[in-house]
Order: C-alpha cells, then sequence, then structure tokens
C-alpha cells in the first residue's frame, strides 16, 4: 500500500525515521509531503495514496474526493476536528486518532505557560508562585489528568470539572466542583482541555470570565474555537485582572495584544505537541495502526461509523 506523511508542520526528523522503517518492514511504500504551502499542494499530491498520517492538516470533502484510492488516515494526536467524519464515513474511509501519545507534551507546556504568566512573561516585575493556587481543569481526559498530577506535584490545588464522576476525579487526585460556574468561580487558574464539538465550540465566555476570582488566567492549550473571542475581549475591558494564555492565536490576536498588552499571550505557532518525544510516540503509533489496520483489520482507533 501506498502511505502518504502530510505533515504541514513537520514531525522531528527521528520520528519520521521511525514511521518510515513501520511502514516498510511491513512493505509498503511511505512518502512525505512537509511543510506545504497551500491546502491544494496536499489535493493535488493525495490521488495514489491508500493511507494518510497527519497532524493538524485538514482533510475535507475536497480532499477526500481527490483521495480515490484512500482506505484510511490516521491523524497523530488526539483532537480530529480537522478532519470531516461524515465525508469519511460516507466513502468508507476510516480515521483513527493516537490517543493519549502526545498528552504529556500538552501537559508540560500547560505548566510552563501557567508559570510564565505568574511570572508577567519573564519580565523583571514582581510575580506571584504556583504553589497553594487553585486550577480548576475543564475537561479532565489524558491531557487534563497529567496536568493536574503535575500541578499537584507544584503544590496546587486541582479541581476537575463536574462532567466527571466525583470518585473518579478524586482517585486521579482531583477534587470535584459542582457545576461549570463553580469551577470557574473557585479557581485562580482554568486550563482548557475539552474537544472542539458542536457543544464546546464558544462555550467560554464572558459570564464564565467574569465569574473568576481577581487575577485569574485561562489557559487554552485546546483549541481557539472553545473561546468565545467576542466575550472574552469584553470581560477583558471589564476586568483589568484577567489574563489569556493560549497555544493557538485567537483570529482576534492582534487587537487583543494591542488592548491588553501582556494580560494576554499566544505561541506564535501552536506547539504543545511539538516535542521530539511526542512526535515519536504518536508518529510511530499511527505507523503501527496503519500497519495492522492493513495487515489484520484492527479498528480499535477508529473514531467514525458507518
Ligand atoms: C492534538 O490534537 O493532538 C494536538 O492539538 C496536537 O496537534 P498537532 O499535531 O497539530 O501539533
Amino acid at each position: 500500500m501506498k502511505v502518504l506523511i502530510a505533515t504541514q508542520k513537520p514531525f522531528a526528523a527521528v520520528a519520521v525515521e521511525g514511521i518510515k522503517k513501520i511502514l516498510t518492514d511491513a512493505g509498503h511504500q511511505v512518502d512525505t509531503l512537509e511543510k506545504y504551502a497551500e491546502q491544494a499542494d496536499f489535493i493535488k499530491a493525495v490521488a495514489p495514496y491508500d493511507a494518510l498520517i497527519i497532524r493538524s492538516d485538514k482533510v475535507d470533502t475536497e480532499l477526500l474526493e481527490a483521495a480515490h484510492n484512500l482506505k484510511i488516515v490516521v491523524r497523530a494526536g488526539a483532537g480530529v476536528d480537522n478532519v470531516d467524519l461524515q465525508a469519511a464515513s460516507e466513502r468508507k474511509v476510516v480515521v483513527m486518532n493516537t490517543p493519549g501519545q502526545n498528552s504529556n507534551a500538552v501537559a508540560e507546556l500547560v505548566i510552563a505557560m501557567m508559570i510564565f504568566m505568574s511570572r508577567n512573561q519573564f519580565n523583571p516585575s514582581t510575580g506571584t508562585e504556583v504553589m497553594g493556587k487553585k486550577l480548576g481543569i475543564h475537561g479532565f481526559g489524558n491531557i487534563g489528568r497529567l496536568v493536574c498530577e503535575k500541578a499537584k506535584g507544584l503544590g496546587m490545588q486541582v479541581f476537575a470539572d463536574p462532567h466527571y464522576t466525583p470518585e473518579k476525579v478524586r482517585a486521579l487526585g482531583g477534587e470535584p466542583v459542582s457545576s461549570t460556574e463553580e469551577l470557574y468561580k473557585n479557581c485562580d487558574f482554568v486550563a482548557l482541555h475539552m474537544p472542539a464539538k458542536p457543544e464546546t465550540i464558544k462555550s467560554i465566555g464572558y459570564e464564565l470570565l467574569m465569574g473568576m476570582p481577581k487575577g485569574a488566567c485561562i489557559i487554552n492549550a485546546a483549541r481557539k474555537e472553545v473561546i468565545d473571542e467576542e466575550g472574552l475581549a469584553k470581560a477583558f475591558e471589564e476586568r483589568q485582572d484577567l489574563k489569556y494564555a493560549t497555544d493557538i492565536a485567537p483570529d482576534n490576536y492582534e487587537l487583543l495584544k494591542e488592548k491588553f498588552g501582556n494580560r494576554v499571550f499566544a505561541t506564535p505557532k501552536k506547539m504543545g505537541a511539538q516535542t521530539a518525544e511526542a512526535n515519536i510516540n504518536a508518529g510511530l503509533a499511527a505507523a503501527r495502526q496503519i500497519a495492522d489496520f492493513f495487515a489484520t483489520g484492527n479498528n480499535k482507533f477508529q473514531v467514525n461509523k458507518w
């Protein structure tokens, strides 16, 4: 089978080597399309391939139309909001992700952003410490749980959103709360770890932010779409103490920076999963899943159904 690694933001070279080895040892042919400038370049390249390994690369109807031979797409990572799952199902293309494989890298970045914001983005003015502060985790999946563990190591008190059973939250070291509002009201930091879905898109906005304690900070290593950007700007106008750090620049980032300066921070490019370890873990898992799928039909990590 022909496999294309299509990554606008490439994996570390060592991960690409590992992916190629797994797939060529299994008798497949592997090509790469890295740092492509336009979606049109991806669409132009895709026709001969039976399988794709992607990151945040877009797999939409147009791309699927061009991918006549495609049988499987593996998103090396967690979020599949960049793949049109329905369009893939209609064409009987299996879509998988590699859950948990890049979680530690994202969790470490969240801790780093929390300290970075507490220390005023490393300017020499007096900052604060995270020890003893309250951290709310909104979305208590693979990443949220790792953030919980690391934050507890820093002496923080950690609360988890109410969609998880209190017993499960306690077992993982967190403290349960009874509502999302309470989570935001209670916590000095709230870290976002939910997927972008119709029910989460624009779900964090003015009301929740206005309920937060003085000096509170939102850390977003999830998706920019979960923030109601207008609501955030309005809350920031009214509350001079709120802060926002994100791994995915908001659409209105220039405006927010201009108005609110160092209260807002976005990484230049999404870098949560951009470590050699995460690239190796997620990339190699994707390669193994493809090899196994073609060898045995194993579809354990399939996220679309028909
Ligand atoms: C994910 O969903 O796994 C993360 O957002 C990482 O995305 P990336 O592979 O594009 O860095």
